[in-house]
Order: C-alpha cells, then structure tokens, then sequence
C-alpha cells in the first residue's frame, strides 16, 4: 500500500506518519508538505526508505496530480491551523484549507483513489458551558473564524464530491489534539516552553473556555480506523470525553513542572472566543469500534511536558517569533 499524506511535516501529520509505519509494515509513504512555519522536516527525522518528503503545495495540480495518481489512499492532514493566526491575516487560510482541499479532490475525482479529509469539531461552532448537548454528526455547521469557516468550507466541498462525482472519500472531525511535535503557538506547547523559560504561562480572558482534549495518538488510530473500515461519504466525530477548562489546564502545567497552581497570567481574550467544544464519539465507537487508549490526561500532560524537555532542539528555533506576535496583541 502507498499512502499520501499531506501536511505530514506538521503537529498531527508527523504523528500519523509515525503510526503508519508501525501500523502497517509494508506501507510506503509520500508525504507532501509545503513547509510552511508549521511544518518541520526534523518531526520526519530518521524514517528510513518507506518514507519520501515532498516539499510543495497542495493548491499546486502540477505537483498534486503525479501523487495523487501514485497513491491508493490519499490521507489529507495539510491546512492552515492556527485560530489566532487566521484573526490576523485569513488569506492562506482560503487558499490552503479551501483551494488546496479542492484541488485535491480533482485530483483524486480524476485517478479514482480513497480520499479521507481530516477536519475539525471547530466546524459547529460552541457550545454553552451548561448546556448537556454535545456536537454529534447531524450538528448544524456554525463556524466563528476565519480559520473554522474555511474548515467548514473544505468538509463541504468534500461532501459535494462524494454526492456530485462520486469520489470514495471520508471525513473525520476531532476536538484538541495534544502531545509531542505540536508547535509552540498552541496552547499546550506555549504554557510548558514559557515556563521551561521562567516565563509565566498565558491564559486568555478568565479561562472558562472549555476543550474536548484527546491525545494526538488516539485521534490518528481512529483516523486509520476510518480509512480501513469506514463508510464512503461518511462523517465520524473523533473525541475521547476530554473536557477540561483551559484554567484547569493551565493550573495542571503549573502543578505538574513544580510551580504554584497560580503562577500565571490573564491577558487579553481572542474575538470571538468560542466557549466550548464536546464531542459524542458514538457513531465512532459502535460502527467502528475505536477505543482510546490514552485517556488518563495527567500523565498525558506529564508524558508530553517530558517531550517539550526533552527535545529543545526542535521547538527552540519557532519560539522567539512566535511569542513577539503575541506580544504585539497584548497576548
Ligand atoms: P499544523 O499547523 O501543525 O500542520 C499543518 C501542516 O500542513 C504543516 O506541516 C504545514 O507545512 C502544512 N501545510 C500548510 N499549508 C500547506 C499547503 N498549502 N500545502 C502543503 N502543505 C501545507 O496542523 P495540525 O495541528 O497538525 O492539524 C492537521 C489537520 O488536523 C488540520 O487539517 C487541522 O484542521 C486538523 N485538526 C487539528 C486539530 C488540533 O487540535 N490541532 C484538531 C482537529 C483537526
Ligand atoms: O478543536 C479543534 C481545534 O483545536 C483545531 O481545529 C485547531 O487546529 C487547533 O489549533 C485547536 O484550536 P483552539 O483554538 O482550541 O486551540 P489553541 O491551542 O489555539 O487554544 C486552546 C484554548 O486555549 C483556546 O480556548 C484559547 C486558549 N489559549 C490559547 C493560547 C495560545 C490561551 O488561553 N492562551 C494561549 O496562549
């Protein structure tokens, strides 16, 4: 089997890139990647002959097409990720997320291959912090950024070439990620190398926005679940019943690299904040009979914390950039 990933140079890509080697021996595996701020080639770093870098864009047919055509499953992680990141400047969000997703479903329209679209719970929109519903499949789409409507966008076009062309494509939305190789401008990341710096931990507004958090490694199980069992034109929510408040969070980090649980800093909110993000796994659960494996979120953190020490080399270059635009916005 060969698998074509695009975005394998980012956070979830490289992750999934890993797995795949594991999960399936005698996989090969493309990745195409533009490198941009987000991807890094060192994620990729010593993968051996199964694995090939190709570095361009996914809005490119000339560089598409001849992958596309030379894969039997096109795994499509490759996007404009960053919320904060899209409130500044939403036109690579456009281009990537929408134009990018189109020209790859051409792509595979044309050679006929498996298509799965990695998207996000983001495409629904909040939820009130006492409200008992979660996001389930029939959930009406309401994306509040730039970035979340282009995602909503890119699942939309997908839809359309299943029902349109007939294209053997999947779709899968899933709440945070966390875990090793995520760029320090996340959350997560940006807390632990802050403190690992003697720099206070940053929480916007009071904090009482909650996340769905689920580790990166049970999001890309559930992601090869649906590749290998899931129904063409089919959506399937991924969450690990995750939900924590980003203060509980940001007092976890604390706690956990030895700091007093209120050794950080309220700054200024994101516009637009959506308040809070809940997954009904069910469908995911039943039909395909994904379980998680890395529920326990403390020694996640911990375990995740130990791979931010660990590995200074890879975030160090990104971090002097990143926290000087945040510091421009008062964040
Ligand atoms: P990321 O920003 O870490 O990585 C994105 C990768 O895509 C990078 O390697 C980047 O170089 C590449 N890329 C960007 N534009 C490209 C282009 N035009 N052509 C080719 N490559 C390009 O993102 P991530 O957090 O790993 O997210 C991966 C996917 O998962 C995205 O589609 C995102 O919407 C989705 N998702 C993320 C989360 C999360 O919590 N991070 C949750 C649900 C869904
Ligand atoms: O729900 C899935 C989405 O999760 C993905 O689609 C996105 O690609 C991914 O980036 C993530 O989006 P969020 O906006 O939820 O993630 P982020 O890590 O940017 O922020 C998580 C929460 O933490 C959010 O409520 C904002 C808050 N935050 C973030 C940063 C960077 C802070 O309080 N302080 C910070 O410094």
């Amino acid at each position: 089997m060969h698998v074509l990933i695009t975005g394998g140079a980012g956070f979830i890509g490289a992750n999934f890139v890993h797995q795949t080697l594991t999960r399936h021996p005698d996989a090969t595996v493309t990745v195409l990647d533009k490198l941009t701020y987000a991807g890094n080639q060192g994620s990729l770093a010593d993968l051996g002959e199964r694995v090939t870098l190709v570095v361009g864009d996914i809005a490119d047919t000339d560089t598409v097409d001849p992958l596309v055509a030379g894969a039997d499953v096109v795994v499509h992680f490759a996007a404009e990720s960053h919320n904060d990141n899209s409130l500044r400047d939403p036109s690579p969000f456009i281009r990537t997320n929408l134009v990018g997703t189109f020209t790859l479903l051409e792509s595979v329209r044309r050679h006929r291959v498996r298509f799965h679209h990695v998207s996000t719970d983001e495409v629904y929109g909040d939820l009130e912090l006492d409200d008992p519903a979660k996001f389930t499949p029939t959930t009406p789409y309401n994306p509040s950024s730039p970035y979340s409507s282009s995602k909503a966008g890119s699942d939309l076009l997908v839809r359309a070439w299943v029902r349109s062309f007939g294209v053997e494509a999947t779709i899968s939305n899933c709440s945070n990620n966390y875990g090793p190789y995520q760029h320090v401008e996340k959350f997560i990341p940006r807390q632990v190398t802050n403190l690992i710096d003697g720099v206070r931990p940053r929480l916007y507004g009071a904090g009482q926005n909650v996340r769905d958090w689920i580790h990166v490694l049970d999001h890309n199980d559930a992601v090869w679940d649906i590749v290998e069992k899931g129904r063409t034109g089919e959506t399937y929510l991924i969450g690990a019943n995750g939900e924590k408040s980003n203060k509980e969070v940001v007092e976890l980090i604390c706690e956990l690299m030895g700091h007093e649980p209120d050794d950080y800093d309220h700054v200024a909110d994101r516009p637009g904040h959506d308040m809070r993000y809940a997954i009904d796994n069910t469908k995911l659960v039943e039909e395909l009979g994904w379980t998680p494996r890395y529920t326990d979120f403390r020694s996640g953190l911990q375990d995740t914390i130990e791979w931010y020490r660990n590995n200074e080399a890879w975030w160090r270059p990104l971090k002097a950039e990143v926290e000087a635009r945040y510091a421009a916005q008062g964040q």
